[in-house]
């Protein structure tokens, strides 16, 4: 029987790198490419397991780069997609809005197209909650595949405009397409720009931690590999044409995320420091996953468990975030919080 090609774009970041990992050990009869571009998100390091598999690729490429992966697309005539790549970071969105629109709706206009043109089975889009805008604090309601597309922040417009193309491509041509949405994820290789993340690795180091505001804005987290195995779900029994919200109830206001994680790692509270808040900062973000249960999905962690796993894995790989702090990011961070908005008072 002919082997399935699936094309991984973004396979060298957080999600993606993670599903990558996921996928190639789940299906050793499925050969799994990944085209990335390597851009300051994207490590090949985190690979090193699955680079000696047979049924594992890398391919470093631009999803813009029209020429390119049209010709990726006519050599390999992949069955399947799952699109990952995008750039990710909200502040960094509100800091320079262009490479935003650039990646994430030119690049899914590009891979829509080569999809179209060698006739995929299935494009799975990996999108987010925050197309939806933001909820109040009113815990009863929840951001469902009916909610009305508000985005606020660049980042979210961006992949708002991308989930409207990835959706017109199926109005119109028929293309065979999910989309999903999903809540904040957590976990290993999770890049340290991010509350989590930036947290652990601040608090391991006895750094002030950073909040916005005053720390009362809430995101649901869901770990990493409940997100992998909801995405393999959707890709392989999702209804063509179908949207379907990603989240495991596990609200939580940034201040008791980061109290957490000072509290496991036995540190004082006196590092966290308020800082001027994000710009257009959404209050809440909450999901209801009714949907994708009923295809049979249902997360496997606890917050309160995958923290403290999480955490662990921190300690045990703190080579590999300790070279990201150490390198270009060192500079994004004195930018960010030390630059002309003190951000972070010392
Ligand atoms: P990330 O920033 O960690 O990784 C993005 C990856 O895409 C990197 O490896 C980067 O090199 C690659 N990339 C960027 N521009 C590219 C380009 N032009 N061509 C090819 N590759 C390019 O992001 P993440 O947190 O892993 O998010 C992955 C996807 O999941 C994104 O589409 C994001 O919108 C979505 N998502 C993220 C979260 C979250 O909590 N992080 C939640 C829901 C959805
Ligand atoms: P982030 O991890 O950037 O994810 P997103 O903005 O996509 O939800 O931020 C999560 C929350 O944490 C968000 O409300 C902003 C807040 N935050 C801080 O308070 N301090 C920080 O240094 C960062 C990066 C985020």
């Amino acid at each position: 029987m002919k082997r399935k090609k699936m094309l991984v774009t973004g396979g060298s970041g957080f999600i993606g790198g993670n599903f990558v990992q996921y996928i190639v050990n789940k299906y050793p009869e499925y050969d799994i490419y990944n085209l990335d571009l390597l851009t300051y998100a994207g490590d090949l390091t985190k690979h090193k397991d699955i680079e000696v598999k047979d049924n594992y690729l890398f391919v470093k490429g631009d999803i813009a780069d029209r020429e390119s992966i049209m010709s990726l697309f006519e050599k390999e005539k992949f069955d399947f997609v799952v699109h990952f790549a995008a750039e990710s970071h909200v502040d960094r969105s509100i800091t320079d809005p262009g490479v935003f629109v650039q990646t994430n709706v030119v690049g899914t206009q590009t891979l829509l197209d080569a999809s179209r043109h060698v006739g995929i089975t299935k494009f799975v889009h990996v999108s987010t909650d925050e197309v939806y805008g933001e909820l109040d604090f009113d815990p009863t309601t929840f951001f469902t595949e009916n909610t009305p597309l508000q985005p606020n922040s660049p980042y979210s417009a961006s992949k708002a405009s991308s989930d409207f193309l990835v959706r017109a491509y199926h109005e119109t041509y028929g293309l065979p397409v999910n989309i999903t949405r999903c809540s904040n994820n957590y976990g290993p290789f999770h890049f340290p720009e991010k509350l989590i993340p930036l947290t652990i690795s601040r608090v391991l180091n006895e750094e002030k931690v950073p909040v916005y505001g005053d720390g009362k804005n809430i995101r649901d987290w869901l770990h990493v590999i409940d997100h992998c195995s909801a995405i393999d779900l959707v890709l392989h029994k999702g209804q063509v044409g179908e949207v379907y919200n990603v989240g495991g109830h596990n609200e939580k206001t940034n201040l008791e995320v980061v109290k957490s994680i000072i509290n496991i790692l036995g540190k004082s509270e006196n590092l966290i420091e308020f800082v001027e808040d994000r710009l257009g900062h959404d209050k809440r973000y909450a999901i209801d996953p009714t949907k994708l249960e009923q295809l049979g999905w249902e997360p496997t962690y606890k917050f309160e468990t995958g923290i403290a796993q999480t955490i662990q894995w921190y300690i045990d790989n703190k080579d590999w975030w300790e070279q990201i702090i150490s390198g270009e990011y060192k500079e994004y961070f004195d930018k960010q919080y030390n630059g002309k908005d003190q951000k972070i008072k010392h």
